[in-house]
């Protein structure tokens, strides 16, 4: 048997389960949501479903992974022989593995900005439709989707300790500086007052059955919520930490830096485009690859073009970064299982899993434009046609998670029983017995499977049958 890890202290884990959570779900997702779903009635209603139906399934993720000290299939298991529940974790596993297929071909982008800015592209990057070339252009897209791939094998090879929670603790903090510096200039701009407005005043008429199912299935993609990464990562927590508050704290952490890159992303839409208004924002995936290029670009004159372009990589550079510290934990899940179910050695299954996936994804990059098929390649029941990517998304992001969370918190509730849940998050947290938190858990406990089922249903009609029930 090998060793299984452990991280180093309570603070390992709460940095290694934020570096999880804060990737392109915060930087590059969320504010492509917000300014999709009308802007600030998105906002107030992704903060109160992370704090409502996202943290008490965080808090059973975490307790499920550090009672089993196993891998999402080993949980359910260990708790559940001979049952039907160890499928939730094959899920999880199979999620795990085509998130991080589209996910590298995205990151990619991140690191080849990154690169193409620190060698004089920033110019051309920011002007109109070179997006489009450059996501259409796969033999460098593929080449920065290997760097990426690479780089998380590599950290995962390394291990829990050494490899996953190094890398995060220093890069994290060095982002959300460099953040905050970038919203104060952008908040000197023109106009960023009405993006500002646009952001943070909620129109709750723009609130729809489809606003709440994106809000829903964005937290948890954020949150690396219903599909195992915390039960992997739960399964290296010691015995004597607090998962109650760890868990918040990551919570707390990865809404903060989503509410940050809106902040930075969405006012700077309405600075670099004068005829933008709430009615014609521009949205989809490109929102961060085609107006972050222009910011920094709109430095040129005072500060030239030189500095413009350092800024732009180092930002994309630390981008890339976090990124990498969700991708890591998203190879963990499968590899986790390999080493655990499989009896394979770490070094193996994470190359094994990391070829795998890298696989996967040549389809995604081939379906952003490079190849026709791949870019055409299905039609919804809702007459909507999208591209491998999106299908990919669609199915594993939109709609698994929250399917896995309304899973796993009915397993809670109905199988391992509160009992158990409770005495897991006591363990390490003796006062939790009896605390209002746990009152509050348990009241949420047996309702929680019937609301994400129901928003599970709600995202299928409405995403690929185009169907609103309200
Ligand atoms: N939470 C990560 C992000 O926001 C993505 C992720 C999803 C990671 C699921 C692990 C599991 O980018």
């Amino acid at each position: 048997m090998q060793s299984r890890g452990e991280w180093s202290s309570r603070v390992g884990f709460i940095i290694a389960a934020a570096g999880s959570a804060v990737g392109l779900g915060n930087i590059w997702g969320f504010p492509v949501q917000t300014a999709q779903n009308g802007g600030g009635a998105f906002v107030v209603v992704y903060l109160i479903f992370t704090l409502v139906i996202c943290l008490p399934v965080i808090l059973m993720e975490i307790a499920i992974g550090r009672r089993t000290q196993r891998n999402p299939v080993g949980a359910f298991k260990a708790l559940a022989p001979a049952s039907a529940w160890p499928l939730v974790g094959g899920l999880g596993v199979f999620a795990g593995v085509m998130i991080l297929s589209f996910y590298i071909v995205l990151a990619g982008y991140v690191l080849g900005f990154f690169l193409e800015c620190a060698t004089g592209g920033l110019e051309r990057l920011s002007t109109d439709g070179e997006f489009a070339v450059f996501a259409g252009s796969v033999g460098k897209t593929f080449a920065y989707m290997a760097g990426i791939m690479l780089a998380t094998i590599g950290i995962v090879v390394g291990g829990v300790k050494g490899g996953i929670e190094r890398a995060t603790r220093i890069l994290m903090p060095v982002l959300l500086v460099m953040m905050f510096a970038m919203i104060a200039y952008m908040l000197t701009l023109p106009n960023a007052g009405k993006g500002l407005a646009f952001y943070f005043v909620p129109d709750f008429s723009k609130l729809s059955m489809g606003v709440l199912n994106s809000a829903l299935s964005q937290a948890f993609f954020s949150l690396s919520l219903g599909m195992g990464a915390l039960i992997t990562y739960g399964s290296y927590v010691s015995r004597k930490d607090n998962i109650a508050s760890s868990g918040f704290i990551v919570a707390l952490f990865d809404s903060f830096i989503a509410i940050t890159a809106g902040l930075l992303i969405i006012p700077s839409i309405f600075t670099m485009d004068p005829n933008v208004t709430a009615e014609n924002m521009p949205a989809g995936p490109g929102l961060i690859f085609v107006f972050l290029p222009k910011m920094f670009m709109s430095l040129t004159p005072s500060i030239g073009y030189f500095a413009a372009s350092f800024l732009a990589s180092f930002f994309f550079l630390l981008v890339c970064f976090a990124a990498i510290t969700s991708t890591i934990s998203l190879l963990e899940v499968p590899t986790s299982w390999a080493v655990d179910e499989r009896g394979i050695r770490r070094g193996r299954a994470a190359l094994a899993m990391g070829g795998l996936i890298f696989f996967l994804g040549i389809f995604s990059l081939l379906s952003q434009g490079a190849s026709d098929f791949f870019t055409r390649f299905i039609t919804y029941p809702s007459g909507q046609t999208v591209d491998f990517l999106t299908l990919v998304a669609d199915i594993f992001f939109e709609s698994a998670l929250p399917l896995g969370g309304c899973l796993i918190s009915a397993f809670c509730a109905f199988r391992w029983k509160r009992e158990n849940l409770s005495a897991e998050i006591a363990q390490g947290y003796p006062k939790y017995m009896g605390s209002w938190q746990e009152k509050a858990l348990n009241a949420i406990l047996y309702v929680l499977p019937f609301i994400l089922f129901f928003i599970f249903i709600n995202t299928v009609l409405e995403k690929y049958f185009a169907v609103e029930i309200f």
